[in-house]
């Protein structure tokens, strides 16, 4: 059984975006731009929001962080992405979900140009993703495909069993999963909770992606034996042995499937280091993009 390291994987990423970026600068050239726009005062957005512009001056991209009150307008939400589409500062923009009730997150979504929708969120980039076409792919999916990729994991012609359906993930996964592609290729089952029997389906899983968000859900016997298992949950459970009152586990469980598995994922550890290293590679490829470099 190999442990998939996302954390190292990530590490070597960045350092290689890094290694580009001081390539850039050594002649003289612009760098890649990000900039995330956060608004209120959602707690675990303002941490992810924070990991992700340190990510950026890790590795010398620009990036900029706007702060917005809870009760900004939409109307003025969509102007200031606007004023981003045509900043040539910024290659990558990315408005934290989620927003407000009184904001329409598809009106904010669909207002970013697809050439800067580094989240792979727009409605033009998830359908150049099903039909095949080169677009930007969706942070944590892109991940788990790189990690096939860089374990050199067989997926032609094997039965990749998802579940979960979100937009973010399950959808997602499933289209990249599909193409007829390296380290793609695959037989896709998309499963969810309307499912009478989720065994049936995880059970038939030469590679199984938990994406359903509900703690150590995927218990051993749901699974044969040589399954490559990608974890991408990250659930609090209480653990009063932990200073913080809590613990962090996937959708898997973790104890009972690894020994049946072949690869896996940890939590935390696996897939959630790739999804930053996967938006600073997106905002790196719009830079290219935009200014005619690829
Ligand atoms: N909220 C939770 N995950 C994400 C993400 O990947 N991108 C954005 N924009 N918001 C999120």
């Amino acid at each position: 059984m190999t442990i998939i390291d996302g954390k190292a994987t990530a590490a070597a990423i960045r350092l290689e975006l890094k290694e580009k970026v001081d390539g850039l600068k050594a002649v003289g050239k612009d760098v890649p731009g990000l900039v995330t726009i956060l608004v209120g005062d959602n707690a675990a957005s303002e941490v992810y929001v924070k990991s992700k512009i340190k990510a950026c001056s890790e590795i010398g991209f620009n990036s900029k962080a706007e702060k917005l009150s809870g009760d900004i307008s939409e109307e003025k939400l969509l102007a200031l992405v606007k004023k981003y589409n045509d900043d040539k500062t910024f290659h990558g923009i990315l408005v934290q979900l989620p927003l407000p009730k009184h904001i329409d997150e598809d009106k904010v979504i669909e207002a970013i140009s697809p050439a800067k929708d580094v989240d792979g969120f727009h409605p033009i980039s998830i359908g150049n993703l099903v039909i095949g076409k080169d677009t930007f792919v969706s942070c944590t999916p892109a991940g788990i495909h790189e990690l096939f990729k860089r374990y050199n994991i067989e997926t032609k012609g094997k039965h990749v069993v998802v579940v979960g359906r979100s937009n973010i993930v399950g959808k997602p996964i499933a289209n990249i999963m599909l193409q007829k592609k390296d380290f793609a290729n695959s037989i896709v089952t998309i499963c969810h909770s309307a499912a009478k029997d989720l065994s049936y389906y995880t059970k038939q899983a030469d590679i199984l992606i938990a994406a359903m968000g509900r703690a150590e859900f995927i218990k051993g016997d749901m699974v044969k034996d040589g399954v490559v298992v990608i974890d991408v949950g990250i659930n609090r459970v209480e653990d009063s042995s932990k200073p913080r009152g809590y613990s962090l586990v996937g959708d898997v469980a973790y104890h009972e499937v690894a020994p049946k598995s072949s690869f896996i994922t940890p939590v935390p550890g696996g897939v959630g280091p790739m999804t930053i290293a996967m938006l600073l590679q997106n905002t790196y490829k719009a830079f290219l993009k935009i200014n005619e470099m690829n």
